[in-house]
Formats: C-alpha cells, structure tokens, sequence
C-alpha cells in the first residue's frame, strides 16, 4: 500500500526539493528524459525473466554464492545449459497475453555467464554447449510480438577474476571496468534498438569506481532513446523498489517475484494469486509507477507452469480492464478498503477486490460524481451522492468480473478525496 507520506511527495509536495537531493548535478540524459519515458509511462506493465546457468541446478540465481560452489564446478553447468529452441517466443508470447507491454531479461546475472556473444569472454552462450545467440532469439522474439526489449545487467560478477579484487587493487578495477563498459558496449552495439538498460548490484564499487557517469553517457551515445535505471549508483531515469510498492517522486518500477524466487526454483509453489497482481498492479499505477513481473524459466527455458496460469488471467482481466491501467495518471484518491484506484484526467475508476453485494460506498470524494457504470459490461449505475459519501445500494450482488471488478466514474473535476481525519470526524454522522 502507498503511505500518505509517498501519496503527498507523488502528488507534488516537495518534488524540487527530493529532485534537487537525488540528483545535485545535471546528469546524462537528462534533457530528453520526459520524452524518452513516454511509453513507459503508459506501457505500466513489464515481464522480468531471470535466467542463466543457475537455472540448470533449480535452486534459485545466487546458488553459486549461498552454497560456496568452486567456480570450476559451477563452470560445468554450460554443458548443461542446452535449452529448447524457440523459447524466447514462449515468454514473448506469453508476456503479449499476460498484457505485458515490455520485457526486461538476465543478460548477464551475478554468476558472470553471458546469454550474448561477447568479444570479451568465452563464457557465453554462443561459446558454450549451447551454441546459440539467446539475447539475439530474445531480441527477436520481443520485437516479433511488438514488445519492447529490456536487458538487465550485473556490475557484480562472481565469476570474473577482477570481480572482487577490483575494491583493492587499481589495475584490477581498471580491468574489470574495461571488461564492464566494453561487454554494455557490445549490448547496446549488436542488437538494435534496446528500450530499457536495467543495471544491477553495483558491489563491491562505488558510482566512482565504475565509473558510472562516462558509462551512461557512453549509452546514451549508443542508444539515444533508451532509459536507465539507478542501479549503477547514478539517479538513473527511474527507482526500482524491489519487493515492494513504494511511490516515488520520480518515475519508479517496483519489480516483484510471482512465487518467492527470481531464479527458477523447483520447490517453491508459493504463487501470488491473479488477484494480488492485479491488485499489485492497479497500487503501481496509481503511484504513477510501473510493475515488472519476474518469471524465472527452467534450464530448458520453459516457464514453470504456475507463473503460465497467473499471467494468461491477469491477461484476460486485463483484455476487458485495460482501460483502467494502461496511460493512467497519478491518483490522489486512495483510501477504501474494498478497492484500489486509478485515473485518466477526470476520470476515476474503481477496482473492486472485495464485491460485498448491493452495497458499495466511498468515502470522501470530493468531485461532483456525473455518471458510473461498470466497465466489463457498460451497465449504467445508480448512486448518491452528499458531501462524505458516495453510496451505490443496488449493484449486483455478485461480482460483474474476476478476480476484480472495475467500475468507472466520470467525474466533473480532477479526482480527489479528502483527508482521513475529516472522512473520521464525527460532525456529519451526528452527535451521539
Ligand atoms: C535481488 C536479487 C537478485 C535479483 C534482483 C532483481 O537483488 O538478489 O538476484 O536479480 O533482486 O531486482
């Protein structure tokens, strides 16, 4: 849920002053960002895939590290690592149902072995048992479904020799950061037009040791129109809230886990329901925020079948909702407990998680309420309206969709609700 705290600073209190905090000098990119964001504003929704090596043992992405696997050892799993062809178009397909409008995928995790071919390292697909272009069939893949194409990254690497030693010793990090620029380089060089570079895990160096001013501008240069993320210690385009839905001032994407593990892991079934994601993601938008949602695929590449079922209802929910999500705008109105919010201009609507029966109210709305209707069928609501309470006393007593039900409001002003404390003042309710 998003405090008040965050409600009020995504509102616009104090934007100049966190702005001015998170970012004392003029930063690459700066000048073209609005408009580098614009999709991605509206896009809302985005398919994580965490993939590599680590998928073979089953046990989650840093199981080289949590089990102190000797690099040697773990060096094997590339024989191993021979997926299916055509996967790629699996996850772009089911990113195309699921309502995704982008994909973000493990170019490289913490383990250092690379799904692109790289100039810099035999540890590559390409130059592995696998013998094959994976960020190339991914590119591919996304573009063939008109998805946007996102590739992550890790500054970290576990597996490069200078990986560690590069916070001690100088000749190593200047190594190291060569082999760091130079593989973003071939990234952003070899594939195309890349929309989103989502670093991660800047350890064990600082924006200073990675050098991490000359690297964006070095991705800007090669990718005029792409946006960043903060992870290599630099504000970035966007904050990325990991686990969690935190509305930032700025532009944000929390990404999130649809079971408890990024990394394919066998025994984990602890899925999130469809209604949690969708709730997940109506929170999101309303904060003016984006949700990227991970699947983490076998070493085969095939999607576990739990995150396949989450993600083919949240599509089809999204099929009749859509409207509700894609392109919305911050929302001031958020306090309800049988609904989230979400609103384009004047426009408000409703997303009902729990459909009581006849009776709905909403506290507070501050905006004249000039028509309502429920948005999966067009049916027309009665409602009333005074000055604390917005009241529908005969809706259907089932629920018009599933898993949530959205309701729309045409509103005769910009949304907005009052402050709690007034919503909980006696006066209106008469004196006891
Ligand atoms: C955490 C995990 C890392 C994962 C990342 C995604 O930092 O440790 O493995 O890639 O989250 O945001």
């Amino acid at each position: 849920m998003i405090s008040r705290r965050h409600w009020l600073s995504a509102v616009g209190a104090g934007t100049a002053l966190t702005a001015q905090a998170q970012s004392p000098q003029p930063q690459p990119g700066d000048s073209t960002r609005a408009q580098r964001m614009r999709w991605w504003h509206e896009a809302k929704f985005g398919m994580f895939i965490h993939w590599g090596l680590y998928s073979v043992l089953e046990r989650r992405e840093w199981v080289l590290e949590q089990e102190a696997i000797p690099i040697p050892e773990y060096e094997q799993l590339a024989r191993r690592f021979t997926p299916q062809p055509g996967v790629a178009r699996q996850w772009a397909k089911l990113a195309k149902r699921a309502g995704q409008k982008y994909m973000v995928l493990t170019t490289k995790h913490h383990e250092g072995f690379c799904l692109f071919d790289s100039k810099l390292t035999d540890y590559c697909a390409p130059k592995q048992a696998c013998g094959r272009d994976l960020v190339r069939e991914y590119v591919d893949a996304a573009r063939a479904e008109g998805l946007r194409v996102g590739f992550y990254y890790s500054l970290m690497d576990w597996h490069h020799p200078d990986g560690e030693r590069c916070a001690k010793d100088e000749a190593a990090r200047q190594r190291f950061v060569a082999y760091i620029h130079g593989q973003l380089r071939e990234l952003l060089t070899n594939y195309g037009k890349i929309d989103i570079l989502w670093y991660d895990v800047a350890s064990p160096l600082d924006a200073k040791g990675w050098e991490s001013e000359r690297m964006n501008r070095m991705v800007f240069e090669l990718q005029p129109d792409i946006i960043v993320n903060n992870r290599n210690k630099l504000p970035g385009d966007f904050g990325t809230p990991e686990q969690s839905i935190t509305a930032e001032t700025r532009p944000w994407e929390s990404c999130m886990t649809l079971n408890n593990s990024w990394g394919y892991c066998r025994t984990d079934e602890e899925w999130k329901s469809a209604r949690t994601i969708v709730r997940n993601l109506v929170s999101c938008s309303r904060g003016g925020g984006n949700y990227l949602l991970n699947i983490g695929p076998r070493g085969d590449g095939s999607a576990p079948e739990g995150s396949i079922q989450i993600l083919n209802q949240v599509g089809s929910w999204l099929e009749r909702n859509g409207r509700s999500i894609y392109g919305t705008d911050r929302c001031q109105v958020g306090y309800a407990q049988m609904a989230g919010f979400t609103r384009r201009g004047n426009t408000l609507y409703l997303q009902v998680h729990y459909w009581d029966g006849a009776v709905l109210s909403i506290p507070g709305i501050k905006n004249k309420v000039l028509s309502a209707r429920i948005l999966v069928s067009g049916d027309q609501l009665r409602y009333k309206q005074d000055e604390y309470r917005l009241l529908f006393s005969d809706l259907p007593v089932t629920p018009p969709d599933d898993p949530v039900s959205v309701i729309e409001l045409e509103l005769d002003g910009v949304p907005a609700q009052m402050d709690r404390n007034l919503i909980r003042g006696r006066e209106h309710r008469g004196k006891a």
